[in-house]
């Protein structure tokens, strides 16, 4: 959460700063800011709300050849301008922005700064604050007194600092939140994420924990925590500008449910062999081989596909499946069985939640494996093993297409190890096929737009709550679908067991409730029918999204058929088109909904 841009060593730094936001308002759009310099002038501006605000109150004095810029999600102190970062140090010569949650800033407060007055309530001002202190306490450069902070601040953190009296000069630092040095002819850049300055660089360089690094025009000098320098190789960025950017689209929710058919297809290029073998890394299937249970570890959106892929990873491996939300887990760890694996799924890979279950696996020496978007991302870099949803940037902080992603790249694991294993249900398992007939089916249903745009507005746009409810796989799609509705539209919703709702939740059904029923399993098909029964009777409105096999004449939203393992790629499809359909009907920001963030970075 939260963005950070820098750049040093070209002229409008202020345009690419406020470009660089722009790409990562996703990141948190609480408020933002940026502060420029050249040898002459600096100008420190700073606006609440989202970038577009910022923008109009940089006038055309405001430019540099230095710069850092921010967009908040806030943590401590409320979204205001205030608030809002970069903030300076008392004598107002050193301007900092942060990433990251600072958790001892109140010790640091009564230590070191209990005459100091501050305008705003975030940890960030303290720390610049006490920069200045240390700097002046021990009359040092502004780099040492820097790295003397570093050494006293716990918490979380991405750090760029600039000093007013050297605007050639940017000091980054980071623990725990994602930081990268672009580099560039004649310029340095840094960003939290390499989409923000792709139009001034493909060449990065990863930072560490710990590590403290300079940043002018010309050079960057990492160096470790106790000094020592550090060369690290770049890499190129394998992403494209045409990526980015929304095309015809009103949102990037809708480019990226149309996404999906597309991903589906990347995927079976990416992982079919030659001999149309599922292509795994020999090592991560061999310690997958040698385990007694998966332990899938996500969050929000990440943890419903973890739930979606659970029967499929039973079926086709044999290997039973736990599936824990990281934020529960990480402090309130289960007894593990003798072998456990555990999985790591996340679209960003920086999720904190997830992170400090990944340091205590590591502590722990036990065999881990990151599902991810983003290549390269902390949980990629940290688990022993890597694979790549190829889903392309999700931009909407509501998740889509790196949800199906997650599940098929989980079908394909599936395959690969119920193969190696001989299971007979992986061997009859076309998986390659099967993936295919879903990305034909997710076209024809993201073709349903009109259709479906009807259903959510004669079911949802004037509702105040709702509810999803199916029976195994399809519970697991109603969790997600409520997921969607609730986060984007703001209608009260919940995915629901379907049979247990006479055990309690019935009690909530009135006069127009809409109650959505998903049914994609034969078996359970038929209770679930039932379950929509009994709260019709009690006055529900409701809607049936039903595979084709299984449709009745009255159902709403029919499903094309696809392999019974994968029927949750498809279900969901309507499901996340229900929740854009609704918002945009109820009037709010589909991409941006309020008090979200994309990337969530502190637990
Ligand atoms: O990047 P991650 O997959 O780790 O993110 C996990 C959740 O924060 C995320 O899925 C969140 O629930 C989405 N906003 C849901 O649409």
């Amino acid at each position: 959460m939260c963005g950070i841009v820098g750049i040093v060593g070209k002229s409008n730094a202020e345009r690419i700063i406020l470009n660089g936001l722009e790409r990562l308002e996703y990141r948190g759009y609480d408020s933002a800011g940026l502060y420029v310099a050249d040898r002459t002038s600096d100008h420190l501006v700073k606006a609440q709300g989202r970038i577009k605000n910022l923008e109009e109150k940089v006038t055309s004095e405001v430019t540099g050849t230095i710069g850092i810029g921010h967009t908040r999600w806030a943590t401590h102190g409320k979204p205001s301008e205030m608030n809002a970062h970069p903030h300076t140090s008392a004598n107002q010569a050193l301007v900092l922005v942060h990433n990251g949650v600072i958790e001892n800033f109140e010790e640091l407060h009564q230590e070191y700064l209990s005459n100091h007055q501050f305008e705003g309530q975030t940890d960030t001002e303290i720390v610049v604050h006490l920069i200045e202190v240390l700097k002046e306490q021990d009359n040092s450069t502004t780099k040492a007194a820097f790295k003397k902070a570093l050494s006293l601040i716990r918490g979380s953190y991405a750090f760029a600092l600039v000093e007013k009296n050297d605007p050639e000069t940017i000091y980054v630092a980071k623990n725990k939140s994602p930081l990268l040095i672009g580099l560039g002819d004649g310029f340095n850049v840094i960003c939290s994420d390499a989409l923000a300055m792709l139009d001034q660089t493909t060449h990065f360089v990863e930072i560490e924990d710990g590590e403290m690094v300079t940043v002018t025009a010309d050079a960057i000098e990492i160096e470790d925590p106790k000094g020592n320098l550090v060369y690290r190789e770049s890499y190129e960025a394998q992403l494209d500008l045409t990526d980015i950017e929304k095309g015809t689209y009103p949102y990037y929710m809708l480019k990226e449910i149309d996404d999906q058919p597309t991903v589906m297809r990347r995927l079976i290029q990416e992982y079919q062999g030659e001999s149309g073998e599922v292509v795994i890394d020999a090592a991560l299937k061999n310690e997958l081989l040698a385990s007694d249970r998966i332990y899938i570890i996500a969050c929000g959106t990440s943890n419903h596909a973890g739930w979606a892929a659970k029967s499929i990873l039973e079926k086709l491996t044999q290997i039973p499946v736990e599936v824990h939300l990281s934020s529960e887990f990480g402090y309130n760890m289960p007894l593990l069985s003798a072998k456990p694996f555990f999985l790591f799924l996340s679209q960003s890979g920086e999720t904190a939640d997830s992170r400090q279950v990944l340091v205590t696996i590591n502590q722990l020496g036990l065999p881990s494996l990151t599902i991810t978007n983003v290549a390269g991302s902390t949980l990629s870099r940290e688990a022993n093993h890597t694979l790549l949803l190829h889903a392309g940037p999700e931009i909407a902080v509501a998740s889509t297409k790196a949800y199906t992603a997650q599940i098929a790249v989980m079908t394909l694991l599936a395959k690969a190890i119920g193969d190696e294993k001989a299971v007979p249900e992986a061997l009859d398992f076309d998986v390659f096929h099967e993936l295919s007939i879903v990305a034909s089916a997710m076209e024809a249903l993201v073709d349903e737009k009109a259709v479906i745009s009807q259903f959510a507005e004669d079911f949802l746009s004037d509702t105040r709550n709702a509810f999803y409810i199916g029976r195994g796989n399809d519970y697991y799609v109603s969790m997600e679908a409520a997921l969607k509705l609730k986060e984007i539209s703001y209608i009260q919703a919940e995915g629901f067991a379907a049979g247990e709702l006479k055990h309690g939740t019935i009690a909530l059904i009135e006069e127009g409730t809409p109650v959505i029923g998903v049914i994609t399993e034969e078996v359970t098909g038929s209770h679930t029918r039932g379950n929509l029964k009994e709260v019709e009777s009690r006055g529900a409105h409701t809607l049936v999204i039903v595979s084709q096999e299984l449709a009745k004449a009255t159902d709403q939203i029919i499903l094309p058929n696809v392999h019974p393992l994968v029927t949750s790629l498809v279900a969901v499809v309507p499901t996340q088109l229900l929740a854009y359909f609704a918002t945009l009907q109820r009037g709010f920001d589909v991409d941006k909904p309020r008090n979200l963030a994309k990337s969530v970075t502190v637990e």
